[in-house]
């Protein structure tokens, strides 16, 4: 989905931050065009952003170079997005104020597109109540405030008033850009691998890397829902807006769900749970000695048939890792389970990787997701959910 970004940048330190999200941006596929204030040219210069963007960079609002000198106006006219980031405490109450003294202020004020606004600014600035009311003019008139993050600052201090990272400003905006396709739906998901523990330093795990859950995660609250995120040892950072309950064991992991899912619309299952814990557990660590160690192990509580099975269940989907038998083991699994929806992947194509490619199994049949990065699976997944939730629920 290629979208046309106007980046608006007004001057502060964080203006360097914006040439990696311009990066970010243009990776992704987005056409960006670059306006700077004279103050950001302080910071950074044009040609940064001339080669990062592919596009020439508009600096001054009358330019005699081209025949309309008012053309670039127009910028913002076929945007889907303007995009201030950094901005200033002098840019958001010129633009509170309805002020357009430069390119970027009479852009802002000429658009039809959104806008989006990303504070930077010293801790003190940014709670300066003139600062504060501006911000909540912004909000009222419709923008979309991104952060700002607190941490320490260039000014040495330390507080509210940091620009998000390129990181998270790209994840808002490719949010931003979502259907709002399970808007208003609470979703539980559980991702990552358990640990059953052996002893103080021991454990047994599946290998999973949670990726593929996290993505699914993403996607679900870009598409406007409430997430709930409950997951094994991962290092991966939460997706944005997700409320996340870390967990290490099964029993763990069901328990978290136990809590949440009375007052969820979907579950999603997506955790690799180790099918057995450790009886014999020992509280020490176990020291080594010439003996074989046994140890017995007990099933764990399947977690997601325990939810689909009970009364009145969420709408339930399930993943069926497979190394063999895919389509005939993943729609055996999805009626053991009683569930709706069953994604299936080849466990060769899936493990650690960045992209994946499965079969969605429901009661229609066969639907094949080509071979994409995880982050676009899950974006699919959650349009195939979208499309099966309001039917399964008129049935019920
Ligand atoms: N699952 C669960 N709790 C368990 C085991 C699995 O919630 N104790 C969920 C997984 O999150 C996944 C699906 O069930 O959605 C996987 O089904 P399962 O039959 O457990 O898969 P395998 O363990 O691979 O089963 P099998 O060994 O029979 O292939």
């Amino acid at each position: 989905m290629q979208k046309r970004i106007v980046l608006g940048i007004t001057g502060g330190v964080a203006a360097y931050k914006s040439a990696e999200l311009t990066r970010l941006l243009v990776k992704a596929g987005h056409s960006v065009h670059v306006v700077m204030t004279e103050a950001a040219t302080e910071f950074v210069t044009p040609a940064t952003f001339q080669a990062l963007s592919g596009n020439p960079v508009h600096t001054a609002l009358w330019n005699s170079s081209v025949s309309n000198s008012m053309a670039h106006i127009n910028l913002t006219r076929e945007a889907d997005l303007l995009l201030v980031a950094p901005a200033s405490a002098n840019f958001i109450a010129k633009v509170a104020n309805g002020i357009a003294d430069d390119l970027l202020t009479t852009l802002v004020a000429a658009r039809t597109s959104p806008l989006a606004v990303a504070p930077a600014m010293n801790r003190q600035m940014w709670e300066n109540p003139p600062n504060q009311r501006n911000v909540e003019q912004l909000k009222e008139d419709g923008a979309l405030i991104l952060g700002p993050a607190s941490g320490s600052q260039a000014c040495g201090e330390v507080g509210m008033g940091r620009m998000l990272e390129p990181g998270q400003l790209f994840e808002e905006v490719e949010a931003w850009f979502q259907p709002k396709l399970l808007a208003g739906k609470r979703v539980l998901i559980t991702a990552g691998p358990t640990f059953e523990r052996i002893d103080a330093v021991r454990g047994i795990t599946n290998t999973s890397s949670g990726k593929m859950g996290f993505a699914i995660a993403r996607a679900v609250a870009e598409a406007g829902a409430t997430v709930t995120l409950v997951a094994g040892e991962t290092a991966l950072a939460t997706p944005l807006a997700c409320q996340r309950i870390d967990v290490k064991s099964a029993q763990e992991m069901l328990s978290a769900v136990q809590t949440h899912v009375a007052a969820s619309d979907l579950f999603i299952s997506v955790a690799a749970v180790a099918d057995y814990y450790v009886l014999n557990q020992s509280e020490h660590k176990i020291k080594k000695d010439a003996h074989i160690l046994t140890l017995e192990l007990a099933p764990n509580p399947d977690i997601l048939a325990s939810v689909a099975c009970a009364e009145n269940p969420p709408f339930c989907v399930g993943f069926a890792a497979e190394s063999e038998n895919l389509l005939e083991y993943g729609e055996a699994k999805r009626k053991r389970k009683q569930l709706p929806l069953l994604v299936a992947n080849l466990v060769q194509t899936a493990m650690g990787a960045d992209d994946n490619e499965v079969i969605l199994l429901d009661d229609d049949g066969q639907h094949r997701l080509p071979r994409a990065p995880k982050q676009e699976i899950a974006r699919r997944l959650v349009a195939h959910i979208a499309r099966l939730y309001p039917r399964w629920k008129e049935g019920r």
